[in-house]
């Protein structure tokens, strides 16, 4: 069924019955010719689409950025999306300053792409850091400057955002004239805007984030009937509840990684999440969306197969384990949808580690990715959940060398063992991503890399490497 899209386009409201799977840099660039958002790849990978999204939570409105060729015009509703457009002002923003200042620009096609993304950072409630500003930049790409005019330029951001009033960025930034006035009216302005309420009917095509789907499927989008899920509220958010540790379908990997119940109960996990995609992305895919793709190294399914977790689909509650049938096939009913993950909060100290090899640090899907969650009693390994992607049709649990590694004690001699063990587990294939004898040593190195980082006195790399063959 179609439902009228409204959102605020900059300083303006928009009411449109255009196709809710259709995307939102064409809608920005052709129906409302706002040509600084540029076009590049369609595919999440260059930034020159970036704009800003702003939602309402609670009354309050924060901002993060995406990339407008993958998400779906029905997303936008009840939002405020700001382009480059949207940010003009009668002189240019300190960001834009920096920019020029730095020669932080050349030809000039990535540059609204990159102001997006660090004018998103710069709204942020938290202190910024050159780190912090650069890591804002993840997911943009420039073919002239080489970076580093564009790191010197994010550094001055990060100083001059020092002063930043974390508890009202936005009043800061109009005033310092980052921002125009018109958004102090936004929140108002959002909040008039009524839910779209969407009659979920089970045929139609489910979009989380759509960073997978507008990838592949982006032309059939358009003249499919959808059902959006990343704002339903009964679908989203991060709880605690009876020893467990409940994710809605549609809570997002930034979500994921910025919460502070996940940080109290693993911290690791959210340090993994920067080798996941770029800022964008993780602002924009659902945790269901990685793992209803079923891509043997989605990055969520092999954290979350460590884990121990377990899918709610309504009517069933599966092991995550149990999810994966075969390569792209999952254990999924066509009137079934993803409503949950869930895993039991450990009782015990536990000890987690995620690994992944991938051509490049961010935005790059791995070649091979693996995590372990372990419990220790003394010298003794006392459980262990160990998972493995790139190295079979699904992202798969070790069961054999989790089973092998329990009870015994750690050192360097057994986890020479446990890699056997692990090696007669694992099928690969060659592909562009690598041969098999590849993706074999690259998994022994990211299973050596689990027992090196978490037990440094215990495990050498030196004795590891001496001690074992290519297998
Ligand atoms: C540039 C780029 C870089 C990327 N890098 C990485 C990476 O490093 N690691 C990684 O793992 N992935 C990566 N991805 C893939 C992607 O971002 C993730 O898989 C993301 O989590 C998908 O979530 P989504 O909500 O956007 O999925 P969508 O595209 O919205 O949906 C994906 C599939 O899930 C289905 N679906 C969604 N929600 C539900 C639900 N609740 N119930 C049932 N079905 C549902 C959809 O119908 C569709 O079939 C990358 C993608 C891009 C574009
Ligand atoms: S056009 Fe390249 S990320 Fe959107
Ligand atoms: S300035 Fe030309 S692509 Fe960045």
């Amino acid at each position: 069924m179609q439902t009228m899209i409204s959102f605020i386009l900059n300083n303006q409201l928009i009411k449109t019955d255009k196709p809710s799977g259709g995307s939102l840099l064409d809608f920005i660039r052709y129906d409302s010719n706002l040509p600084g958002t540029k076009i590049g790849c369609r595919e999440g990978d260059c930034g020159a689409c970036t704009v800003m999204e702003g939602s309402l939570n609670d009354e309050k409105i924060s901002y993060k950025s995406i990339v407008s060729c993958l998400t779906p015009l029905g997303n936008a509703h009840g939002k405020h999306i700001v382009t480059i457009e949207g940010i003009k002002m009668e002189c240019l923003s300190p960001i834009q300053n920096s920019f020029v200042a730095n020669a932080a620009t050349q030809c000039g096609f990535c540059t609204p792409g990159f102001i997006m993304s660090l004018t998103a950072h710069s709204l942020a409630n938290e202190k910024s850091t050159k780190q912090k500003a650069i890591a804002s930049v993840s997911g943009n790409i420039c073919r002239c400057t080489g970076y580093k005019s564009i790191e010197r330029a994010a550094e001055d951001i990060s100083k001059l955002l020092e002063d930043k009033n974390i508890n009202n960025p936005i009043e800061w930034l109009i005033e310092k004239r980052y921002l125009p006035d018109y958004f102090l009216s936004i929140p108002k302005r959002l909040n008039e805007i009524k839910e779209n309420q969407q009659i979920a009917n089970p045929n139609d095509v489910i979009i989380g984030g759509g960073t997978d789907l507008m990838v592949q499927k982006a032309d059939e989008l358009v003249e499919s009937s959808i059902n959006l899920f990343q704002d339903r509220k009964d679908l989203k958010g991060i709880k605690v509840e009876n020893g467990r540790c409940i994710i809605g379908a549609a809570t997002t990997a930034s979500e994921i990684e910025q919460s502070s119940i996940i940080k109290e109960i693993i911290p690791e996990i959210s340090s993994c999440f920067k080798l996941i995609s770029s800022e964008p992305i993780r602002n924009m895919g659902t945790i269901a969306g990685n793992i209803v793709n079923a891509s043997p190294i989605g990055d969520l399914s092999i954290i979350f197969l460590a884990l121990n977790a377990e899918i709610n689909l309504g009517p069933r509650i599966l092991p995550l384990k149990d999810f994966f049938l075969g390569y792209k096939k999952i254990n999924l009913q066509k009137d079934e949808f993803v409503k949950e993950i869930a895993f039991a909060i450990p009782t015990k100290p536990t000890l987690f580690n995620f690994e992944k090899v991938s051509k490049r640090t961010h935005l790059d899907i791995a070649s091979v990715n693996s995590a372990i969650h372990l419990i220790v009693n003394g010298e003794k390994i006392s459980s262990c959940s160990l998972s493995a992607g790139g190295v079979s049709p699904i992202p798969l649990f070790l069961y054999k060398t989790s089973d092998f590694l329990k009870g015994k004690a750690i050192s360097s001699e057994l986890i020479i063992q446990a890699n056997e063990v692990m090696q007669g587990e694992i099928s690969p294939i060659g592909d562009m991503r690598g041969s098999v004898d590849y993706k074999r040593l690259l998994l022994r190195q990211l299973f050596f890399a689990h027992f090196i980082k978490l037990f440094p006195n215990k495990v050498l790399a030196s004795d590891l490497l001496s001690n074992s063959d290519m297998r």
